[in-house]
Formats: structure tokens, sequence, C-alpha cells
């Protein structure tokens, strides 16, 4: 990818390989799942009619096609991402959307596939930068949220879901526990090295936002009870999906990455049984908690760094 700040480059190769297909594959159980914490980032956001918004980390676009809704047709929606096959999912739902309901008052997404880092953002551009889970990759965080708050009009706002420590997941730490009875476990990682959990220290995070220039950095810590990625109607299904989900898509499937079959088989029979007592009701529900930080681009020129 032109323009990617080097450091990015894993990661970049990462969510444009089988894990970008498999996340374009799964987007509706993803986006279901999300909902609660979703709703709870909207809230929060309060989009505005006719608001310039940019989503970074856009995925497969579950965010900016809300968002294009809330914004109406003079809004504007700039949805960045660095892998391809997600972006391509983004695009084909817009375009059902858009076949199902030509005319409606929605805000025209651009796509585009950059690393959000390294962007050239046009200068004060937007009014509003999110993010669903797409901040957390970036190997030098202070550089390129100063790169991101640049693209932000003076007042404009930052809003961003973050996961908190894995521990306080059991949406992944019940499942890794599981398979870390049967493969071996992994060399500890640096602390808060680039991944989905790298933004669980709050006060970390808001010194980084404070460092690239942000003020009123502030960290709200949402909760609640994800289906666990489970579409199936009855409890055998929907146990099934979660540990789909938990062995083949989910954080703690890196765990199965290199092992043989043999292995994999425990592993997935062991998440099986801890799931077990989750799955009721056609459901299987497990807790995920979140960080939702908020902060500002200062108004007054000569402020920021
Ligand atoms: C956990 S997924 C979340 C996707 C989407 N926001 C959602 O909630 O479904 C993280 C996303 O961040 C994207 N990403 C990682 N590093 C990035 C970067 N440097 N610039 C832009 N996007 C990046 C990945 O490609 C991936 O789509």
């Amino acid at each position: 990818m032109n323009g990617a700040a080097p450091g990015n480059v894993d990661q970049i190769e990462y969510w444009n390989g089988d894990i970008g297909q498999r996340w374009a594959r799964n987007q509706d159980r993803m986006d279901q799942a999300f909902q609660p914490l979703t709703a709870a980032l909207i809230e929060h956001a309060v989009p505005r009619r006719g608001e310039r918004a940019a989503d970074i980390g856009c995925g497969c676009g579950d965010l900016s096609l809300l968002l294009a809704d809330r914004l109406g047709a003079e809004g504007r929606v700039f949805a960045v991402d660095v892998s391809r096959p997600m972006l391509d999912r983004g695009r084909a739902r817009q375009g059902t959307l858009a076949e199902a309901s030509a005319g409606a008052d929605r805000a025209v997404i651009d796509w585009q596939e950059a690393d959000a880092a390294a962007w050239p953002f046009p200068e004060g551009a937007f009014d509003l930068l999110i993010s669903r889970f797409g901040t957390m990759f970036f190997a030098d965080p202070v550089q390129a949220f100063r790169n991101m708050r640049r693209a932000l009009r003076p007042g404009g706002r930052l809003l961003m879901l973050c996961w908190r420590p894995m521990a306080d997941n059991a949406w992944v730490a019940v499942p890794r526990a599981a398979m870390l009875q049967v493969v071996p476990a992994p060399d500890p990682a640096p602390p808060h090295v680039p991944g989905p959990f790298a933004f669980g220290d709050a006060a970390r995070v808001g010194a980084i936002l404070a460092r690239a220039g942000f003020t009123g950095v502030a960290s709200t810590a949402i909760a609640a009870a994800l289906n666990a990625f489970a579409t199936g109607s009855t409890d055998a299904a929907a146990l099934d999906d979660a540990v789909q989900f938990a062995t083949e898509l989910g954080p703690a499937s890196v765990l199965l990455r290199d092992v043989d079959d043999a292995m994999r088989a425990r592993a997935v029979a062991a998440v099986r049984a801890a799931l077990r007592d989750r799955a009721g009701g056609g459901r299987a529900t497990l807790d995920a908690a979140c960080w939702l930080f908020t902060a500002e681009n200062p108004a007054a020129a000569g402020h920021a760094p």
C-alpha cells in the first residue's frame, strides 16, 4: 500500500490476509454481536445532519452505513481502512442499500484504502473522527493521532470504542483459557503491542491523545452482554456458532494458527465445553467491556503541538 507508515506494514498484511477475508464473510454476525456497543457509540457521538465524519478502521462499514443515515444527504462519510476485502464488503453493502432504497436521505460514503496514520487527510475537513475498534493497531499511536487530529476542524470531536483488558472481556478470555488447557502458552507479548487490547489502559490512551494535541480527553466504561456471534435459533446451533467464532475468527483464534489437526480438535472440544453453559434461549452470551474515549481538537489556534 502506497504511503503507509513503515511500522504498520505487519498489520496491513494481517488485515489483508486470511483474517480480512473471514471478517468480510462473517460481517453480519460480527455487526449483530457488536450492536449494543455500536448503539452506545452512536448515542454518545450525537451525529448531526450535514456533518462530515471520518470512520477510522471502518472495516466492512457497519458504522459508516449507520452514520450515512444519520448525517443525511447533506453529510459526508469518509471510510478509511487498510483491508481491501473488508472495504470491498462495505462497498457492496452500500450498493445493495442504494439499490433497495434509491434516493434515500443518506450521506455519500467515500471508501478509502489507506493507512490512517499516514493518509494526507485534508486539513480541518471533518467535524467528527469516529471508530469502532479500528484504532488500536498503530505502531506509533501518537504520530497516528496527530495525523488524524489535523483532519478535524477546530472544535471537532473524536470518539472511539476500544476494548478494555482481555481479562474483562469474557468473549475472548473464556475461550482463550480453554485453548490454553491444550495448546502451549505463547511467549508473553510486549506491553501495548498493537492489537485489540492495546488500548486497555485508559490513562495511557489519555496521554497518547494529549500528546497528539487533543484536549478534553475522557474515558467512559461501557459494558454489554454480547450474543457471542451466534446466529443459530437453537441453543445447540448458538453453541456451534460461538465455538466456530472463537476458534476461527476471534482474537483467541491466533493460538490455533499453527497447531496440528489433532491438537486443534482437542482445543475446539475444550472451547465447546467452556462455552456450553453460556448457551441459552438460542443465544450464547458472554460479557464484553470497552472504553469509549472522547476528545476534541482544540478550537484555539496554536494550542496544539
Ligand atoms: C477489529 S477491526 C474493526 C473493523 C470495524 N471498525 C468494525 O467494527 O467492524 C479493525 C480494523 O482496523 C483496520 N486497521 C488496522 N490498522 C489500520 C490502519 N493503520 N489504518 C486504517 N485502518 C486500520 C483493520 O483493517 C480492520 O478493518
